[in-house]
């Protein structure tokens, strides 16, 4: 038999729903931000990521599906969208014209690793990405709409938050760093080493418990920051707080991407295993120009679509079947006949009073169904039901007749 490649997965009908939703869900936030769908190829010159995701970084140092093709071009497939869609961004001159362009994107990354649960060699992203804003409002901005979609999606999570400093602040914060490091030269491991010398700062988030231990009295980014780099973290913060988001701040987060200054983030989960991060971002303001364009600001994050799939799946499986209901005694006898010939085919949990909304759905969650159905006048009269799904928490009224083609979903 063909098999699909080691940590590579099919998304089969019974997931894709999900993953629908999940790309819905995130595009239409991302709409209301003003972003617009952007499409690169999956297949790139390697020297981009090379030059962009830089060659410090385990994506480009370990994890590349690079080949030359028949034409003999070293080419990639793309391990993460930042790198294309800044490519696009040059190559349609938009650098060039000025102005603010506000992408999204979702679609199929490449990264070579060791495949466990929640990490693929193939898996999707969503992501946006925002060119032409100097303002830290724009890097709260693409914070808020990740937790605006997380929300929609009902998933908890933990927003970490750093700063990697500026043109100004970063190369005296590198000569404090080289420096302490070269008095552990012969503890840290390999990969640091390397590190060390393609790009200090990658050496902080290192997972070998020796060298974290060792970069526990390490010298700390934000203390070092220029003015500039400093109130615009602190204004981060503050609109952070105002808007009742709530993070924490990690000097260590320095993401697995070269391209970052300023503004780094990550949003992680304890809902799922080691694999815990389900988004992260940042600025990258040197990127344009580094990558041939006229200098221009950007900000952006990528979020990964299975991990959330593992996630609400597992909420799903909390919650289960159809809590089926009436607001008035009137329809008791009607909700009882739909009840009775819904449980061919679903778990009905019917009531046989009939009560206020508020009290119904009180007893449907501690129930654990995952969609509610109730039946009042107005819906009786136009011939719906109306729908609650529990765990997304999205509702409308829907006709009886499709009430069983919903449920299917
Ligand atoms: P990243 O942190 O490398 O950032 O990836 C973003 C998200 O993709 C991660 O938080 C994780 O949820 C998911 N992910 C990464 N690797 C895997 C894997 N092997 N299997 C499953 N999921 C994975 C970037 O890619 C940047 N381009 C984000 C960005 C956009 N920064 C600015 N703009």
């Amino acid at each position: 038999m063909i098999t699909t490649l080691r940590g590579m997965k099919d998304i089969m009908p019974n997931d894709s729903a999900l993953y629908e939703y999940i790309v819905k869900t995130c595009e239409d936030v991302a709409r209301n931000y003003g972003f617009s769908l952007i499409k690169t190829p999956h297949l790139e010159q390697t020297t981009l990521f090379k030059r962009s995701v830089g060659e410090s970084s385990d994506i480009v140092g370990k994890e590349m599906y690079q080949f030359i093709d028949k034409g003999d071009n070293d080419v990639c497939l793309r391990p993460e969208g930042t790198a294309g869609v800044v490519r696009a961004f040059i190559e349609s001159k938009q650098d060039r014209a000025g102005g603010i362009y506000r992408y999204f994107y979702h679609g199929s990354m490449f990264r070579y690793e060791r495949p466990q649960k929640g990490r693929l060699r193939e898996f999707h992203q969503f992501g946006v990405e925002s060119f032409g804003v100097a303002s830290v409002l724009e890097d709260a901005s693409v914070i808020l709409m990740l937790a605006e979609i997380f929300n929609r999606l009902n998933i908890r999570y933990k927003l970490k938050i750093n700063s990697l400093s500026d043109s100004q602040s970063m190369p005296k914060f590198r000569e404090s760093l080289l420096n302490f490091l070269s008095l552990h030269e012969n503890e840290i491991c390999e990969d640091c080493k390397r590190r060390k010398e393609l790009n200090p700062i990658r050496v902080l988030d290192c997972k070998e418990k020796k060298c974290q231990e060792i970069y526990q009295n390490a010298p700390v980014m934000i203390e070092s920051l220029s003015d500039e780099a400093a109130a615009e973290f602190k204004k981060l913060q503050e609109i952070l707080t105002a808007n009742s988001i709530n993070y924490e701040i990690d000097t260590k987060l320095v993401r697995g991407l070269d391209y970052y200054c300023k503004t780094a983030f990550e949003f992680v989960s304890d809902e799922i295993g080691s694999q815990s991060a389900i988004a992260g971002g940042g600025r990258y303001d040197r990127l344009v120009e580094y990558l041939g364009g006229k200098a221009s600001y950007g900000v952006g994050f990528a979020m990964g679509i299975e991990r959330i799939m593992e996630i609400l799946k597992e909420h799903k499986s909390e919650r289960n079947g159809a809590y089926l209901c009436a607001l008035d005694s009137q329809n008791l006898d009607f909700i009882f006949g739909l009840g009775i010939k819904l449980r061919k085919n679903f778990k009905i949990e019917i009531s046989y009073e009939a009560k206020k909304i508020a009290k119904h759905m009180q007893v449907a969650d501690n129930k654990n169904c995952e969609i509610f159905l109730c039946v009042g006048e107005n819906e009786h009269k136009n011939g719906e039901v109306f729908y609650k799904n529990l765990i997304d928490k999205t509702e409308k009224n829907i006709k009886i007749n499709e009430l069983e083609k919903e449920l299917k979903i």
